[in-house]
């Protein structure tokens, strides 16, 4: 079911879903976690690719479509950060592809034409591009609200962060884990980055992490069939998580707050860890 959206939201609705995305400071740490478990070829050919205008490093490269979305040129990529989900959260969630990936396309369908394009471009500027892309939609991809078609992916959802008024996707893509991150790791993505690679490695994730990329592989990459799953596992969090709260309840706090940053934590761990899989298999 969608969700009607009120006359007087009505300015509000020509605003695209998901302008920040994760946020730089989510999208860098996804960058950063995937530079982590990429194998030597890979690297190489990502940071040749990449060049000094990227200093070399998904990292910075993670945030580049979200500041050209709003250029003319690529006006035409707005869709490709998200799949506008028509389920009805909190009491069912379900993404389908045929359903909601719109005919200007949405990030399932963009991860797909960037990593066909990546390897069959021969122009530098359009390989650099399709990575720059790969690299971002894999992020966004894992934002639970960015596989959510109600009132804009929540973007007209208001709510509250730490005493502020704000909506319910900037709080997913930049509030709630902000004040985590400058609480537990100095604010740096880097430092973030670097625990959840640990985690992975030799901790909590250690036992899941073979299974967040077992079915990437050659074949795969020319389909939607992976994407698309990423996808519903991101959009399952909408019904169990994002959706629970009271009109008023601050999100930056309390329950909601402790509820959230596992999730978090969780998707930014995957997105990145299957960002260096995928990579890999691109180039490997
Ligand atoms: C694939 O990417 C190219 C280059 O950005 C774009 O022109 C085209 O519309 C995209 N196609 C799809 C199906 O997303
Ligand atoms: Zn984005």
């Amino acid at each position: 079911m969608k969700l009607a959206i009120p006359y007087v939201l009505a300015a509000a609705a020509v605003v695209p879903h998901g302008v920040a995305a994760w946020g730089s400071l989510g999208h860098q740490t996804t960058g950063l976690l995937a530079m982590e478990f990429l194998t030597p070829t890979t690297l190489s050919k990502v940071q040749s690719i990449l060049g000094s205008t990227f200093s070399f490093s998904l990292g910075p490269a993670s945030t580049w479509a979200d500041t050209v979305r709003s250029q003319t040129a690529f006006k035409f990529t707005a869709p490709f950060h998200f799949i506008d989900a028509e389920d009805n959260p909190p009491s069912s969630c379900s993404v389908d592809l045929a359903r909601d990936c719109g005919a200007t396309g949405c990030v399932v369908s963009a991860i797909q034409n960037y990593t066909n394009r990546v390897q069959t471009q021969t122009d530098s500027t359009q390989i650099q591009q399709a990575l720059l892309f790969i690299t971002h939609f894999v992020g966004d991809i894992g934002q639970p609200l960015h596989d959510e078609a109600v009132a804009l992916g929540g973007n007209d959802i208001s709510a509250v962060c730490s005493g502020s008024s704000t909506n319910l996707h900037a709080a997913w893509d930049t509030g709630i884990l902000t004040k985590n991150v400058n609480a537990l790791y100095g604010g740096s993505a880097q430092t973030w980055a670097d625990n959840l690679a640990t985690r992975i490695r030799s901790g909590e994730y250690a036992s899941q992490a073979a299974g967040w990329v077992s079915n990437i592989n050659t074949a795969a990459l020319s389909g939607t069939t992976v994407p698309l799953g990423w996808s519903q596992e991101a959009n399952a969090f909408d019904c169990t998580v994002v959706f629970n709260f009271a009109t008023g309840q601050d999100l930056c706090t309390g329950t909601y707050f402790t509820n959230a940053i596992p999730v978090i934590d969780l998707q930014i761990a995957k997105q990145g860890f299957r960002m260096a899989t995928w990579l890999n298999t691109i180039f490997g």
